[in-house]
């Protein structure tokens, strides 16, 4: 007979859902509220969400339990292979939308790829990987990418100590430059559209907001004015049909690019600043390839440098819960069945630091992904992984390395506002951006 998954109880839905379901939305699905992350970040709500996942996984893991969360019950999978088993099988069976995410997704980009599925979903991902270049070791505009890259890091060294907001700001100059094209490089009022959409967006209205047909008719007329340097230039190369709403997929490229990117390099620099020994080998590695050269090939091949990006993605995931809702019953491998309309979680800030499966888990270990295996874990989903994965994952890496070290050649980082970080100590589960600043002590 099959065999039901467990169930955590009733009192432990409510705590699930008010540390983890309720912390996410209140933070902001969409655009996160400084305000609200920053008071998360001081209670610390990431520590006791991490502690009450780690109790529930300890009492009905390793397979998928079953956990409330407001009114649904839904599968939360901590063990890799069922990640594999979901993320391997989307967006079909287990598709990426969700109802909250559909919701709140289609205030801003109600033709996201994100949100799709069939056919749809395997037009716009068609559209999306050709101008990407996913999976590519190179994309053929890094070159423009690594000189748009190294100017903003040289315009922030100029500037004095670094807030987040200050590197926002420059990597949202960057992404339209880089997506949209050189006369998009200050369009700020473009951007500042985009973050009111995304905060309509946190309340899930389940339409386009208003603004929306605005935004993308400015979205399209640079889609029609391509710009050879730029994304743009590529669209007309790439595949898309009467359904893939070229514009309208742009949008996740402008967001995901201009606030998640910097967010996540910010976090590098203060990991790096309380590591000196990763520092040293970030200059040693850049050294040895010649990397002051500027090459893209040196940009691409500094391995210890990504792995240090992808440390602070791996450490303070910047998705830290998303899911999944089946779109057709699945047959699991214990024989248990779960109908269509099943909700499925991945609680990236959990299973990114399980103390049992990951030995390094509150350490900085960027040789785990420059050296070791860590890349081939899908216990580490902050780009996701499977068909639908990030397809921009290796874009922002090459970004991050072209600007980081750019901007660690000639600066030491040194976090002079905000929580303090010690090498000797289990890391904190989050590091809050807004409250920060980090200096760029000049190297002699
Ligand atoms: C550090 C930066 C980034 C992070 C942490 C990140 C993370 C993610 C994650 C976790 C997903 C899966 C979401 C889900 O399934 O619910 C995703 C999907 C996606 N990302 Fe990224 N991303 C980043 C940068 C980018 C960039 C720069 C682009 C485009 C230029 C991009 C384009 C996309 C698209 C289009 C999807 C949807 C893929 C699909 O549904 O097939 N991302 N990303």
């Amino acid at each position: 007979m099959a065999l039901d998954f467990k169930h955590a109880s009733l009192v432990e839905g409510i705590r699930f859902t008010a540390q983890v379901g309720v912390p996410n939305v209140l933070q902001g699905l969409f655009r996160k509220r400084p305000g609200v992350v920053s008071t998360v970040g001081r209670l610390p709500a990431d520590a006791l969400a991490y502690r009450l996942v780690a109790g529930l996984a300890s009492s009905y893991g390793p397979d998928p339990f079953w956990v409330r969360v407001g009114g649904d019950e839904a599968l939360l999978l901590t063990h890799p292979e069922d990640i594999e088993t979901v993320l391997g099988g989307s967006p079909s069976p287990f598709a990426s939308d969700p109802e909250a995410k559909r919701k709140g997704m289609t205030a801003f980009q109600p033709t996201a790829l994100t949100i799709s599925r069939g056919d749809l979903w395997t037009d716009r991902r068609a559209f999306a990987e050709a101008v990407l270049q996913t999976g590519s070791p190179l994309h053929s505009l890094a070159e423009t990418f690594a000189s748009v890259a190294a100017a903003e890091a040289d315009g922030l060294l100029a500037g004095g100590d670094l807030s987040f907001q200050a590197i926002n700001a420059s990597f949202q100059r960057l992404t339209r430059r880089v997506v949209l094209g050189a006369d998009a490089a200050d369009d700020n009022a473009l951007t500042d559209a985009l973050g009111e959409l995304m905060a309509a967006g946190n309340k899930m209205p389940g339409e386009p907001a208003e603004g929306y047909d605005a935004f993308h008719a400015r979205l399209a007329a640079y889609v029609a004015a391509p710009d050879a340097s730029a994304l743009t230039g590529l669209i007309a190369g790439a595949p898309s049909t009467d359904e893939t709403d070229v514009p309208g997929q742009l949008i996740h490229w402008l967001f995901a690019m201009g606030d998640t990117l910097p967010t996540n390099l910010y976090r590098a620099l203060a990991l790096l600043s309380a590591h000196p020994e990763a520092l040293a080998r970030v200059r040693a590695e850049a050294d040895a390839a010649g990397s002051g050269t500027g090459t893209v090939e040196a940009v691409a091949g500094s391995a210890y440098l990504a792995g240090c990006i992808l440390e602070a993605m791996r450490l303070w995931p910047t998705t830290a819960l998303f899911g999944r809702v089946q779109a057709e019953e699945v047959r699991w491998k214990n024989g248990q069945k779960t109908p269509a309309g099943t909700q499925l979680l991945i609680h990236n800030l959990f299973n990114h630091r399980n103390r049992e499966r990951v030995p390094y888990a509150d350490q900085f270990a960027p040789e785990e992904w420059s050296e070791g295996s860590a890349g081939d874990d899908w216990s580490f989903n902050f780009f996701s992984h499977g068909p639908q994965g990030c397809p921009g994952a290796g874009m922002s890496i090459f970004l991050g390395q072209a600007f980081l070290g750019r901007l660690l050649a000639q600066a030491t980082p040194r976090i002079t506002r905000g929580t303090t970080l010690d090498a000797e100590k289990p890391l904190p589960y989050g590091w809050d951006v807004y409250t920060a600043t980090i200096a760029l002590d000049p190297v002699d």
